[in-house]
């Protein structure tokens, strides 16, 4: 015959705590002998699937770049990131990333001036001697009828989006190749292989930065893995209210993502696994099907 849960308590939890006088009847015991006695402690640093790591963020400063720049320092790596306008965001999110128990750097860097992304490398370089993740974050995004596109944003669409990470993996690669193994990671978009008709540059932009992922992987492997992710509609400033409401109907998960889901994307490419290359995720809450 089975014994009671209250005899089975008597017999071998502790003392049962008397309660406290003027006690009511919804009385909260100290301790019910199945819950620890309190909350588990985090994980040493060292701990952290990115100890002892570095990586770099383009265009950390705010919104998806800030995310993941906050997420790569939550998985133990030292974190730098580089801002290009948003000067006191910059300071925010160095501050968010050292409260993370993570060394920060906020460096400011133009990725369509070479110049300033040498000086960038050689500050890192002696900041810190080593880069393990660089994440291509940084890009711009305008609409446009097709007709009417200026010759001028198309090319500095195409220099931003598509040169630009052209440039800082190049810039990157001493470092990189002495990383085991060196990941780098692209920001795409669902406009890689969905048809926008008034994001034309962008769409061609962040075409050409898929295919680039799967050239460089090739050109790369072993030492180096390439991959991307690549946002749906994600919540933030980008898109009129009205329009991130009417899309939100037709995605299958009837919302908008959120920064740190792209960022937990970038985090799998960062310290998943070593085998994976030249990948394309895309984080769009099914949209893609719609
Ligand atoms: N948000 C979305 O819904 C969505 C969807 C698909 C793909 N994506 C991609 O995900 C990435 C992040 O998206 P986001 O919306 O967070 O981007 P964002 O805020 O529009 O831009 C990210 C950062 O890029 C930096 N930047 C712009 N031009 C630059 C240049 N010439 N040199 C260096 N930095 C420059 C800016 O830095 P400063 O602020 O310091 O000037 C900006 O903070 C982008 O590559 C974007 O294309 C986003």
């Amino acid at each position: 015959m089975g014994k009671s849960a209250s005899s089975l308590g008597r017999a071998n939890g502790p003392a049962p705590v008397a309660p406290p006088p003027n006690a009511g009847a919804r009385h909260t015991p100290l301790y019910d002998g199945n819950m620890p006695a309190r909350a588990p402690a985090a994980p040493p640093r060292a701990a952290l699937p990115l100890a002892g790591k570095t990586a770099l963020v383009t265009g950390g400063a705010q919104r998806i770049g800030r995310a993941i720049a906050l997420e790569l320092a939550a998985a133990g790596a030292d974190v730098a990131f580089t801002w290009l306008t948003s000067q006191a965001a910059a300071a925010r999110t160095l501050r968010e990333i050292e409260q993370r128990g993570a060394r920060g750097l906020a460096l400011r860097m133009d990725v369509t001036r070479l110049a300033q992304i040498r000086r960038v490398f050689a500050r890192l370089t002696r900041a810190w001697g080593r880069l393990d993740v660089l994440v291509n974050n940084a890009g711009i995004y305008e609409a446009s009828g097709f007709a009417q596109l200026p010759l001028a944003d198309w090319r500095r669409m195409l220099e931003v989006n598509l040169t630009g990470p052209f440039l800082v993996s190049q810039a990157a690669l001493p470092l990189l190749q002495r990383a085991r193994p060196g990941r780098i990671i692209h920001l795409t978009s669902l406009g890689a292989t969905q048809a926008f008709p008034h994001h034309a540059h962008y769409c061609a932009a962040k075409a050409g930065l898929d295919h680039l992922t799967r050239v460089m992987a090739k050109a790369l492997a072993p030492g180096i893995q390439v991959n991307a992710v690549a946002p749906g509609m994600i919540a933030g400033d980008r898109a009129p209210a009205a329009w991130e409401r009417k899309l939100a109907r037709t995605t299958p998960m009837r919302r908008p993502g959120h920064a740190a889901e792209v960022a937990r994307a970038v985090l799998f490419f960062a310290a998943g696994p070593e085998f994976i290359t030249g990948q394309s995720l895309l984080v769009d809450g099914g949209l893609i099907l719609a």
